[in-house]
């Protein structure tokens, strides 16, 4: 039996450890509160769920979304929790032009001054076909829905990020965005874009903002889309959406502060997708 020293660790131990460092993170009020953040999808699903956990932490939250009465049951379940009155900011990221990301960045700015944290829950499945009968317009759809509008949200907020002592960015990927499957179509294409974006992204700003970029592909979990990509599937056997949320807690709270350009799962399980 060999024991390796600490300074004999390779890259692949640390980053290891880091991602599940970042599975059983812990997160804790001093870690979120008063930090500004944005979820989108803060409607359904993940995005829900991670929107009322940062908030019942103490973060003041921007709920964005396209359902306006699921985004006010995401804000009565912050208040109820006795976190922050979170602000509404319902936009439409299949129909929005550039005045709705103005309007939108022009509220963060004048209701907080900065953003600490951006995370990127909104996303479309698309349909499941393959490549040669996948319809042109749904293809179009979910690109523009998945990577476009997290693109143009991103440019339009990266000024009030940059304000932030700490900013935070998390794109949330998938199990088949660096490994495509086939039928999942613009899907897939769409999650290894964002992948894409992350890279880049995390590149430009890395030495030269204190902005760090990451994503996290959530492994699978108990959601309305998991539900319609496989509608044979027991619902009971699929893990709720808090199973996720310690790593997206661990990248959007000040415990990740220096972590960038990384792609962390979720969960231990990468042979499922969604
Ligand atoms: N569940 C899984 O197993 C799994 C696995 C890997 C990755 N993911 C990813 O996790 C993220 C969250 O998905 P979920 O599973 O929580 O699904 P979900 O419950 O269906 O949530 C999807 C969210 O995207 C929003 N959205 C869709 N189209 C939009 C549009 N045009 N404008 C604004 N918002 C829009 C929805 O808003 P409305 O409520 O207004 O429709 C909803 O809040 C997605 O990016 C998904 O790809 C999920």
């Amino acid at each position: 039996m060999t024991h390796q020293q600490p300074d004999e660790r390779t890259q692949g131990d640390q980053k290891l450890d880091s991602e599940l460092g970042a599975r059983t993170y812990s997160a804790t009020p001093e870690a979120f509160i008063d930090r500004v953040i944005l979820v989108t999808g803060a409607s359904s699903g993940i995005g829900a769920a991670l929107a009322r956990a940062c908030g019942s932490l103490g973060a003041r939250m921007v709920l964005s979304g396209r359902n306006v009465g699921r985004l006010e049951a995401t804000y009565d379940a912050i208040i109820a929790a006795g976190g922050p009155r979170p602000s509404i900011a319902p936009l439409d990221l299949e129909r929005a032009d550039a005045s709705h990301y103005a309007v939108l960045a022009d509220a963060v700015r004048s209701e907080f001054g900065r953003l600490d944290g951006l995370a990127h829950l909104a996303g479309q499945l698309g349909e499941l076909a393959p490549v040669e009968h996948y319809d042109v317009v749904t293809w179009l759809r979910v690109m523009h829905v998945n990577v476009n509008a997290a693109f143009i949200l991103t440019q339009a907020l990266l000024p009030l990020l940059r304000t932030s002592q700490d900013g935070s960015i998390v794109f949330t990927t998938s199990g088949v965005s660096v490994r495509g499957r086939a039928y999942w179509g613009a899907y897939a294409a769409s999650k290894f874009a964002l992948e894409g974006l992350m890279q880049v992204l995390a590149d430009e700003t890395d030495t030269l903002t204190k902005i760090r970029v990451n994503s996290v592909n959530p492994g699978k979990l108990r959601t309305a889309m998991r539900a319609r990509a496989y509608p044979g599937e027991d619902a009971a056997s699929v893990p709720m959406p808090a199973t996720a949320l310690p790593t997206f807690l661990y990248l959007l709270g000040s415990a990740s502060a220096g972590v960038t350009g990384r792609r962390f799962d979720a969960q231990d399980v990468r042979s499922d997708a969604t």
